[in-house]
């Protein structure tokens, strides 16, 4: 894709990860909006970054994911990148008496959410490509954050199925796997000793410029080709292009 001159939306762009595609994708010269569920935070992105557009909104509920797309293609008909970047990770053993509530929430979050903003998103006539955060833990799970992997590991899988099903449109599937970064993910704190994000940051967009379609960093790329040749011939055989 061209880094320059889009008009991008990011899910959960106003922290983390999708802050610091925010800020990038900024610095290059696009236009970026994003959402989340706290006014709070989108306010404070914005402080640091007075060109984004921000909309306030809760993608687990079905209706504000239609009501966002609605939105978008009335004001914004040129978007031409979506970024299914938003996601939670929840902690939980098998003594958690609210792991079943928990695990609704990331599968809601992480998995229905971005299948139906792809589903809706492809009907806006200028999009062109979109990106979907995955995680090395797609790869192999961490068995703290049991769904949270599986969710990755469903997202990463879809992600594959998609790009296929898209390959005779106009409609480019990138999908961005992190390594553990520090970031809120899963609550302050947690991931206070990992990488920073801006590393990670300027990885993706060296790949980018080299049009990789699958991006990696750190042990994100050790995990993602486990198995590798095996899959993809596995791949090619279930799903010949005819
Ligand atoms: N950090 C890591 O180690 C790591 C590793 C691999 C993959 N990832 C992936 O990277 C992505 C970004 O995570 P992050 O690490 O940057 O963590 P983060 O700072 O917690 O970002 C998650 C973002 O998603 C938004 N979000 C969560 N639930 C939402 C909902 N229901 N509706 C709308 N927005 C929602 C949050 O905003 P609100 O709370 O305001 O809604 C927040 O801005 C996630 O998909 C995560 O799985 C992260």
């Amino acid at each position: 894709m061209q880094l320059t001159g889009n008009k991008i939306l990011i899910t959960g762009g106003a922290t983390g990860i999708g802050f610091g595609l925010s800020e990038r994708f900024i610095e290059e010269g696009n236009t970026v909006i994003i959402c989340g569920r706290r006014d709070s935070a989108l306010q404070e992105a914005a402080d640091k970054l007075p060109s984004l557009i921000t909309k306030q909104c809760d993608l687990e509920n079905e209706d504000e994911r239609i009501a966002l797309y609605e939105w978008i293609a009335a004001e914004h008909p040129d978007l031409n990148v979506l970024i299914n970047n938003a996601g939670v990770q929840n902690w939980m053993s098998l003594k958690d008496p609210e792991f079943y509530k928990k695990a609704k929430n990331e599968i809601s979050i992480n998995i229905e959410s971005p299948l139906h903003m792809m589903l809706l998103f492809k009907e806006l006539g200028s999009l062109h490509t979109i990106m979907n955060v995955t995680s090395a833990l797609a790869f192999s799970p961490l068995t703290k954050v049991p769904v949270y992997s599986a969710t990755k590991a469903f997202f990463h899988s879809l992600t594959l199925s998609f790009r296929h099903m898209l390959r005779n449109t106009d409609i480019e599937l990138i999908e961005i796997i992190p390594p553990v970064l520090n970031t809120d993910l899963g609550g302050k704190g947690i991931h206070d000793s990992m990488p920073s994000i801006d590393l990670f940051i300027d990885a993706v967009f060296e790949q980018l410029k080299e049009e990789k379609t699958e991006l990696t960093y750190g042990f994100s790329d050790k995990f993602s080709k486990i198995g590798q040749p095996e899959f993809q011939t596995l791949f090619g055989q279930m799903n010949p292009v005819v």
